[in-house]
């Protein structure tokens, strides 16, 4: 069997220590870190979400790649080269959190604009607007509606096709399915598999765990600007913290307390009518059923506790 081994030209997205400094108050005394010495390495060909609560810096993080501000410290690379180098910024895609486009341009205009932004001679912008409108679901009735007449869903798609423009090799998305509803969110989804298809590399943020499990190769947490974890959404989930549930009834609260004192459990909580305990190993799944049993109780089930990202977000302590 052959293994493909990764080459340092694999890593197309790579953050060194990034950190950014926010000045704010009465002339610009105040620093607030956004950002706090964020390092991590994103593949070729892979989806990788960039989860976080709101203000955990997922916005000021995708502005410093596009150099849309600058860092504090730290450096960034891009397809192997310095996000400085402004060559890069041909090969790449943007879309920004809510989009604000000149709103008196139609959707398809929008797309020629971009294109000549970016050098695409005429003919071709005009057949690669189409395939992208086709891409993102906008029939030519609506390529040729002005963008002010534009639902928040249908502004995403169009933000995305121009995202898309310049056939990027690297597409950065700051909350990519906000706005949306779910049949919109399934559609983005579906879009940002198409892109991996293509060998494209997708970054995108999003505060909606569910996105991330359902979509990405590889997950990052952010936390008040600190990388809380970082690997695949299997890695992140059957983490060290995964465990047992037990459920039990019929037993008297006057008992629980033997449960927290004789079990080495995560947590004891009593229910209406019994018991809900989180263990760590199967020694204490044997230990608690012989207490359940001893209070003249009922075991009604056992069952590995998978951690969910929500337990992961719970854990960022926002
Ligand atoms: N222009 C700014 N000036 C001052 N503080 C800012 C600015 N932009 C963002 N922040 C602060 O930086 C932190 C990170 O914000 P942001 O990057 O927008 O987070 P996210 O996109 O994860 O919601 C927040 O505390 C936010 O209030
Ligand atoms: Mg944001």
């Amino acid at each position: 069997m052959t293994t493909i081994e990764s080459s340092p030209s694999d890593t197309v997205i790579e953050l060194t220590q990034l950190t950014k400094d926010y000045e704010t108050g009465f002339l610009k005394k105040k620093r607030v870190r956004a950002l706090d010495h964020l390092s991590l390495e994103v593949r070729r060909g892979e989806i990788f979400g960039f989860l976080g609560p709101n203000g955990a810096g997922k916005t000021t993080t995708l502005k410093l790649l596009m150099r849309l501000i600058y860092p504090t410290n730290g450096a960034a690379r891009i397809l192997g080269r310095s996000i400085d180098d402004v060559e890069t910024h041909s090969r790449i895609g943007y879309l920004p959190e809510n989009p604000y486009f000149y709103d008196y341009l139609s959707g398809r205009e929008l797309l020629n604009y971009t294109a000549a932004l970016f050098g695409i001679p005429g003919d071709v912008a005009a057949k690669r607007g189409k395939e992208l409108l086709e891409l993102v679901g906008l029939d030519s009735n609506l390529a040729n509606r002005q963008l002010r007449k534009y639902s928040k869903g249908m502004l995403q798609r169009i933000g995305i096709a121009q995202a898309l423009v310049n056939d990027p090799e690297v597409v950065f998305l700051d909350e990519p399915m906000s706005g949306l509803d779910p049949i919109g969110r399934r559609e983005v989804r579906d879009l940002l598999l198409s892109l991996r298809e293509q060998g494209k590399t997708v970054f995108f943020s999003s505060h909606i765990l569910s996105d991330v499990e359902a979509l990405c190769d590889r997950a990052a947490i952010l936390s008040r600007g600190k990388l809380h974890r970082c690997g695949t959404v299997q890695e992140l989930t059957e983490s060290e913290d995964s465990a047992f549930e037990v459920v039990a009834v019929g037993i008297h609260p006057s008992a629980l307390e033997r449960f927290s004192k004789i079990i080495s459990s995560q947590s004891v909580t009593a229910t209406p009518n019994g018991v809900h305990l989180v263990l760590r190993d199967d020694d204490a799944v044997d230990d608690a059923l012989a207490l359940i049993r001893d209070c003249g109780g009922k075991l009604v089930s056992v069952n590995p506790r998978r951690v969910s990202l929500e337990d992961l977000f719970a854990g960022t302590d926002q």
